[in-house]
């Protein structure tokens, strides 16, 4: 199939499950609203429903997140179809290639646990739905590194690189995919974004909500593989990857890969791992579940512009707030009579969500006088507006127009599952905390000078505080 080739249908296998309902549908009307999107929709799954649950739960699904665009909806609710049938029976895919009627080039999209996707590639392949499609993938890739070579050989073995699609909707998030023009188009940012001058950089991503009923999925998954090995890796690749000598997809993954490369395998002494106290009671979770909801830990990143600069990452579910956050804490300038040891320390703060927010913390000197020195941040903050694209329209226009630049590459998927997966093979006890805290005490000595603790944004605006 052409790369530019549009795909004519899309095949959504999970249509009745947790993702669907909480972002899938809302993102097919949005791509309705936008124009994108006009071909048949062939919701999957093995439920015992039809084709009118199917659209109840969609409907009942944009309700509950977004709001109904009438006018869309209606338009929504004439492309959906619907296949009820056991992935393991090649009749569900006798009646899906039906539904295709005379698609030339549909997409399949598999909003499942990996644990399926060997089976439906088959599937997909027996039943001739894989000639001239596109098949979009949901993280976390495979389960670990052995997991995710054997995930890109039953692809591969059906499709071909270009054709497969690796969603990470972390990836398409604006502030994540514009860091890096935001990076290189800025001279005052530039010449400082280096080991000389950059000291340390955290990487946060809190939730302040549990596993939501995901409890089967969770519990086979933890934080590690659910947000730290992909959506936390992109930042990081983004945060440090050298500028693309092309705009080119390929010359931008070529480059993310070239930081993941420089990374080594994390090693156990630079990771927390917690547990929410609670989390074992949740439905689907084993009752002696050593799964971690909550980690901590520490990267190194051997180039020449980062040798010596530590990137600490944290990520939990149930901590005390939801934001997805940056900090780079810069080195202190050479002291001087005007620069005494007492100087607050300068950072860069990059907040990714809920709101997008570039903030520089200076040193002032503070009413008190001459002689003492505070913090201030410079800030310029900005909350979503209604037009723009959420994450998960923008990864399944992208996908269906077969532009890969926002998907993970193959070897980008083994590079980040090679630095995590000794962690994952060995993993460190996991310390108990309690919900609505920053997880376990024990996390806090990672990063010296301790851990950045996010604070509420005040308005869209450009400000001084
Ligand atoms: C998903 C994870 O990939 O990302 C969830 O499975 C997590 O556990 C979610 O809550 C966060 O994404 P967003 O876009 O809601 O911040």
């Amino acid at each position: 199939m052409s790369p530019a080739m549009t795909s004519d249908a899309l095949v959504f296998f999970g249509a009745t499950g947790d993702l669907a309902y909480k972002k899938i549908f809302s993102a097919l009307q949005a791509m309705i609203v936008r124009g994108t999107l006009n071909v048949p929709i062939i919701g999957v799954a093995k439920a015992g429903w039809t084709l009118d649950q199917l659209v109840a739960r969609a409907k009942d699904s944009l309700e509950k997140h977004g709001g109904l665009d009438e006018s869309a909806w209606s338009k929504l609710s004439k492309l959906l179809r619907y296949v009820d049938g056991d992935y393991a029976d090649s009749a569900t895919f006798a009646a899906v290639r039906k539904e295709l009627g005379d698609s030339q080039s549909p997409a399949h999209y598999l909003a499942i646990p990996p644990s399926l996707f060997n089976t439906v590639v088959k599937q997909i392949a027996e039943s001739g739905c894989s000639r001239g499609a596109r098949v979009i993938v949901e993280k976390p890739f495979g389960h670990d590194l052995a997991s995710a070579q054997i995930l890109n050989q039953i692809l591969l073995s059906e499709f071909t690189e270009s054709s497969i699609f690796r969603i990470d909707h972390y990836l398409a998030k604006g502030p994540v995919h514009n860091m890096v023009s935001f990076r290189f188009a800025n001279c005052f940012l530039e010449p400082l974004w280096n080991k000389e001058h950059v000291e340390s950089i955290q990487i946060m991503m809190a939730e302040d909500f549990g596993i939501e009923g995901r409890g089967a999925f969770y519990d086979q998954t933890g934080t590690i593989r659910d947000v730290i090995q992909n959506h936390l890796f992109q930042i990081v690749c983004n945060l440090a990857m050298e500028a693309p000598s092309n705009d080119d997809s390929e010359s931008m993954r070529d480059e993310k890969v070239r930081v993941l490369k420089a990374i080594p395998e994390i090693v156990p002494e630079d990771v927390v791992r917690g547990q929410f106290i609670g989390y074992l009671n949740e439905p689907g979770v084993d009752s002696g579940s050593k799964m971690e909801t909550f980690a901590a830990l520490k990267l190194k990143i051997s180039s020449p512009r980062w040798e010596g600069v530590p990137f600490y990452i944290r990520s939990g579910k149930s901590l005390p707030t939801t934001c997805t956050e940056v900090v780079a804490r810069m080195r202190k300038t050479a002291p001087t009579k005007l620069n005494q040891a007492s100087c607050p320390q300068n950072y860069i703060r990059f907040r990714i969500s809920p709101e997008v927010t570039v903030a520089m913390a200076v040193s002032v000197v503070s009413p008190a006088g001459q002689a003492s020195r505070r913090s201030v941040e410079m800030i310029a903050t900005r909350h979503a507006e209604a037009h723009e694209m959420e994450a998960y329209e923008r990864v399944l226009t992208d996908a269906m127009a077969g532009d890969p630049t926002l998907f993970a590459r193959q070897d980008y998927v083994e590079e980040a599952w090679r630095i995590v997966d000794p962690i994952l093979r060995n993993p460190v006890s996991v310390i108990r905390y309690e919900p609505n805290t920053w997880g376990p005490s024990e996390a806090t000595v990672i990063p010296p000078g301790g851990w950045h603790t996010p604070r509420p944004e005040l308005a869209d605006d450009f400000r001084l505080v």
